[in-house]
């Protein structure tokens, strides 16, 4: 038996467990399993790899993916660069961090917007955020983050709406908050969307509901728009291909 699962605290809406258990089926992977592991701490992480010799790979969610990095044997660079780890390979008894959702997101920015030449905006400033920042970074789009509270490497809401402009050089947005996602359907980040045109290009990386209220806006001003789920399965992907 070889097992697979997620760590994160609460997991009671798993897409993952899903993703896998569908695939083990399609694919006839009999011998494999994929559970859902609930920890109250990260603390919790080493006894349960020790009490269950079979496990050989996690998945990490909310909101270990970035206090799990000291627990770890090994990290890989581009982890490491992040700073958070979402993918977790068991050998030998070491456990090795890895982060799929930078790729992810870049495979499927790249394949949304091609050798379009933008400029970024990133609202939020969480994990998903760091690895969205990686990603624009190895592709060289330049980028301005957007935050709750200014700083030096940050622009408020607030301000975003005293200069517009920025807004009108910046034609790729990408939400990496949790605005929109259910059952809070009904926030969205707070940017003046009378600004947003035909020019610019909307991407949520929240996949629930399927159009958000930041990609409704959006669309309704002539935007295009894309949602989280192409990023959730090739980062999926990738953490099969990374335990195997
Ligand atoms: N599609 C995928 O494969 C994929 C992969 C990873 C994550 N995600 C999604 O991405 C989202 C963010 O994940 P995360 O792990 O980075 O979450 P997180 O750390 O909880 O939050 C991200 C950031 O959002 C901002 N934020 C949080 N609450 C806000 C609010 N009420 N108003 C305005 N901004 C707020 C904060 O930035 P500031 O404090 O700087 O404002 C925060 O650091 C989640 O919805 C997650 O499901 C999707």
């Amino acid at each position: 038996m070889s097992l697979y699962g997620l760590i994160g605290k609460k997991l009671s809406h798993s897409f993952s467990k899903k993703y896998f258990t569908e695939k083990f089926e399609n694919e006839g992977l009999h011998t494999c399993k994929y559970e859902l592991f609930e920890l109250d701490s990260i603390a919790e992480l080493s006894k349960l790899v020790h009490s269950k010799a079979d496990i050989v790979g996690l998945n990490v969610t909310i909101p270990y993916k970035e206090v799990v990095i000291p627990m770890l044997d090994e990290v890989h660079e581009k982890a490491r660069e992040i700073g958070a780890v979402n993918v977790i390979k068991v050998r030998d008894g070491k456990l090795i961090g890895f982060n799929s959702d930078y790729f992810g997101f870049k495979e499927s920015l790249v394949n949304w917007v091609g050798a379009s030449k933008l400029h970024a905006l990133v609202l939020g400033t969480g994990g998903a955020s760091k690895a969205v920042i990686a990603a624009l970074k190895d592709l060289a789009i330049p980028y301005q983050v957007v935050s709750r509270k200014a700083t030096r490497q940050t622009l408020s809401y607030s301000s975003l709406k005293e200069t517009p402009q920025v807004l009108n050089s910046h034609r790729l947005i990408i939400n990496t908050t949790p605005l929109g996602m259910l059952p809070q359907i009904d926030s969205a980040p707070d940017l003046d969307y009378s600004l947003i045109s035909n020019n610019h290009y909307l991407y949520d990386l929240v996949y629930n509901p399927e159009v958000t209220r930041f990609l409704k806006m959006g669309q309704e001003h002539g935007a295009m728009i894309k949602n989280g789920i192409e990023m959730l399965h090739l980062q999926a992907e990738m953490s099969w291909k990374i335990w195997n």
